[in-house]
C-alpha cells in the first residue's frame, strides 16, 4: 500500500484525515509549475517589456496584453505562489520584477478589475515580503477603485458601458458578479489604514450583489445594470454566459470565492449562507461532470435558454469545459471548508477532487507544451468568440493558489 499512514487532525471545526501521498501530489504539481513558469519567463522576453502573458493563439503563439487589461496581475501572482512553495530565488527575483512593472496601476480608474490586477500581484508581494512600498501602492489602488462606487446604486461600476447582446440598448452602470473578487483589495486597505470607507464600500457592494445578483436558488446573473437616479435594477443580462437566465460557470465560481472571502472579512453569516448556497448549487448540479470540471455555462444549449441575437453563443454547440471555473472553485472550496459547519467534508473533498482532475493529463499540459501554461481547456468568452478551449493565465493562478491552500491544509494535518 502506497499510503504510509493516516493522520487525524482537528483544526477548529475541521476533522480531517490526510494521506501522505497527497504531499507528493502537491510537490510534483509545484515542481511542474516551477518548470513551466521558468520556460514561460524565457518566452516572455525582456523583464522590462510591459506586456503580460494571457493565453495562446490558434498557432500556439503566446498572446500578451498590456497592463490595463484585467489579467496582468496573474502571472506575477503565480510567480509569488510558486516561489512561496519552492523558495526558488530566481522565481522570487522575477516575481518582484513582474510585480513592479504594474506600479502605474495604482492610479487606474477606467474599470473595476484593479483588485485582480494589483491584489494578485502586489497583494502577494506584500504578504511575502512585508515591503511597505507595496502596501502603499495597494492602498492607493484601493482609493482608485473606490472612485467607481456610487452610494445610490450601492455598487462599484464594473464597466463604463455594457452593450446588450440583444442589440437593443447600452447600459451605463453595469455590475458583474466577477466584481466580488475586487472587494478583497478594499478590505485590505481598510485594515492597514483604519479608513472605514473602504469597508463600507466593500460590504455595501457585497450586500447589493447578494440581493440582486444571486438568484433565489443561489445560481447567478452575470450582469446587473442599475439606474443611477433611482438606484433600481434596470436590467439583468449576460455578457460571457450563454443566456441572460443561464448560469455562466466562471461567474458562479467568482461568486463562491467572493462571498467566502467577504465572510472571512466580516464574519457576517448572511455571506456564509450565500457562499454555501452558491457552492451547493454548483456541486449538486445534475449537469456537473463526474470530474467536477464544469461546462462553460451550466445551461448552454438547453431548452428555455436563448442567447441574444448578437451573441456568438448562438453558433457554438460544442460542450466546452472551463478549467478556469474549476480552479477558482477549488481554491474557494478549500477556504469555505474551514467555515461551513456540517459541510466541511463535502467542500474539502470536492476541492481535492477538482484539483486531481485538473492535475490529470485530461487538463494539465505536457511539460514544455501549451505555451508553457499549466492548464488546458478553459474558455474566455464564447459570446465574444474569443479564447475558446485554450489555456488562460488566471486558470493557472487559481490552480496554483488552490494547490497552496491544499498544502496548508496538509501541513496543518501533519
Ligand atoms: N472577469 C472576467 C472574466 O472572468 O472573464
Amino acid at each position: 500500500m502506497k499510503l504510509w499512514t493516516y493522520f487525524l487532525v482537528t483544526t477548529g471545526l475541521l476533522a480531517f484525515t490526510a494521506d501522505r501521498s497527497e504531499d507528493d501530489f502537491v510537490k510534483s504539481n509545484f515542481s511542474f509549475a516551477q518548470q513551466q513558469l521558468k520556460l514561460m519567463l524565457r518566452e516572455t522576453g525582456a523583464e522590462k517589456a510591459l506586456t503580460f502573458p494571457r493565453t495562446i493563439n490558434a498557432t500556439g503563439k503566446m498572446v500578451l496584453t498590456n497592463m490595463y487589461d484585467w489579467t496582468p496581475g496573474f502571472f506575477p501572482g503565480s510567480l509569488w505562489y510558486a516561489y512561496e512553495y519552492t523558495k526558488d530565488s530566481k522565481l522570487r527575483q522575477q516575481a518582484v520584477a513582474w510585480t513592479e512593472k504594474l506600479e502605474p496601476l495604482k492610479d487606474f480608474t477606467r474599470h473595476h478589475d484593479l483588485g485582480f490586477m494589483v491584489y494578485c500581484s502586489y497583494g502577494n508581494a506584500y504578504r511575502l515580503t512585508g515591503n511597505t512600498a507595496y502596501r502603499d501602492i495597494l492602498v492607493q489602488a484601493a482609493r482608485s477603485l473606490s472612485t467607481r462606487f456610487n452610494e445610490v446604486t450601492g455598487s462599484i461600476k464594473s464597466w463604463n458601458v455594457f452593450k446588450s447582446w440583444h442589440g437593443n440598448r447600452n447600459y451605463y452602470y453595469p455590475v458583474i458578479i466577477d466584481n466580488m473578487m475586487n472587494l478583497e483589495l478594499l478590505f485590505f486597505a481598510g485594515k492597514v489604514t483604519g479608513d472605514t470607507s473602504f469597508r463600507h464600500i466593500a460590504v455595501t457592494h457585497a450586500e447589493q450583489a447578494m440581493k440582486n445578483q444571486v438568484r433565489p436558488d443561489y445560481s447567478s446573473w452575470h450582469v446587473v445594470c442599475y439606474d443611477t437616479i433611482t438606484g433600481k435594477v434596470e436590467g439583468r443580462e449576460t455578457a460571457q454566459g450563454y443566456a441572460d437566465n443561464s448560469t455562466w460557470a466562471r461567474g458562479q465560481a467568482w461568486g463562491i470565492y467572493g462571498f467566502t472571502m467577504v465572510y472571512r472579512e466580516t464574519g457576517d453569516p448572511r455571506f456564509l449562507r450565500t457562499a454555501e448556497g452558491m457552492a451547493d448549487w454548483f456541486l449538486d448540479h445534475s449537469d456537473l461532470p463526474e470530474d467536477k470540471v464544469p461546462y462553460w455555462d451550466f445551461n448552454a444549449n438547453q431548452p428555455g435558454f436563448t442567447p441574444g441575437i448578437n451573441s456568438n453563443a448562438n453558433k457554438v454547440t460544442g460542450r466546452y469545459r472551463d478549467a478556469s471555473a474549476a480552479a477558482i472553485t477549488a481554491s474557494a472550496l478549500f477556504e469555505l471548508s474551514g467555515y461551513a459547519k456540517g459541510k466541511e467534508d463535502k467542500y474539502r473533498k470536492a476541492a481535492i477532487r477538482i484539483l486531481h482532475s485538473l492535475a490529470s493529463s485530461a487538463y494539465r499540459a505536457p511539460a514544455g507544451k501549451n505555451g508553457n501554461f499549466l492548464l488546458m481547456h478553459s474558455v474566455g468568452s464564447i459570446p465574444h468568440n474569443t479564447e475558446i478551449d485554450v489555456p488562460l493565465v488566471y486558470a493557472d493562478y487559481y490552480f496554483i493558489e488552490a494547490l497552496q491552500r491544499y498544502n496548508h491544509l496538509l501541513t496543518r494535518a501533519l
